[in-house]
């Protein structure tokens, strides 16, 4: 796609019934991304999440996959201790939950991690830029790569993964002329996340771009529907019916 000019759409999902609506709409990618801390369990970070839960919801994502290539995301500490940790656990996600790639987040530690992987035949997906597994060592939720010797390294950083084999890489957060520069510099497509329209492909999480997740949500996120709204109101229609005698009426109703 990269090649022919044409951009990757990828949207991450949770769950079968999600997998399926964004695999018939036609989604290129579906990322099961370990997001599902942040936007599924509650938690203030993705730090959280395990190896159990990400498995759980790659297996139900997959049934709802028929087009889609589905990318599980490696949490924290599946592939940080050891290289032999990230193959095993990028394994499991293949053998055990139908993932046709697994996606983790890379600084210049993890470009062997990235090697032995796909030299065991599994896709990867490089992550850098923002890369939230680190917000401990970052300090917070910020633009990555403003700095000339960091945007420089980031360049370089990119070109390493492309020859470890990684077979596209998630920009997160970082200025759109960084991004353009990176796009520029490999032949594998880059999949943008507030990263600007340089990038091969954008990705954004499910719940942000349909209005699920309360205030305040990043100023990368384009908003296509307000479906917390719609949640809400529907609810309180409902209380109020079944308070008010409305519900169930005779149509929803047996004889
Ligand atoms: O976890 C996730 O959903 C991600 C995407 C935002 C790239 O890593």
């Amino acid at each position: 796609m990269k090649q022919e000019g044409r951009k990757i759409a990828v949207l991450t999902a949770y769950d079968a019934a999600m997998a399926r609506l964004l695999d018939d709409a036609g989604v290129d990618v579906i990322l099961v991304g370990d997001s599902v801390g942040n936007v599924i369990q509650g938690h203030p970070s993705t730090l959280p999440v395990t190896m159990d839960e990400m498995m759980y919801h790659t297996k139900i994502v997959s049934r709802g996959v028929r087009n889609a290539l589905l990318t599980a995301d490696m949490p924290f500490m599946s592939y940080q201790a050891s290289v032999e940790d990230a193959v095993r656990n990028a394994g499991r996600f293949v053998k055990e939950a139908c993932a046709e790639s697994v996606k983790l987040e890379t600084s210049e530690e993890y470009v062997d991690t990235v090697y032995a992987i796909q030299k065991a035949g599994i896709p990867v997906m490089g992550h850098i830029g923002l890369t939230p597994q680190s917000v401990l060592k970052m300090g917070g939720y910020r633009l990555q790569g403003r700095e000339e010797g960091e945007a420089r390294r980031m360049i370089d950083l990119a070109k390493s993964l492309e020859e470890a084999g990684a077979f596209s890489i998630v920009l997160e957060t970082i200025p759109s002329h960084l991004a353009v520069e990176i796009t520029k510099s490999i032949n594998i497509p880059t999949i943008g996340i507030g990263a600007g329209p340089g990038c091969d492909g954008q990705v954004l999480v499910i719940n942000d771009m349909l209005g699920l997740s309360p205030e305040p949500i990043p100023k990368f996120v384009k908003k296509y529907a307000n479906v917390r709204e719609i949640v809400e109101s529907s609810a309180k229609k409902y209380i109020d019916d079944v308070k008010s005698g409305k519900f169930p009426a005779r149509d929803h109703s047996y004889d």
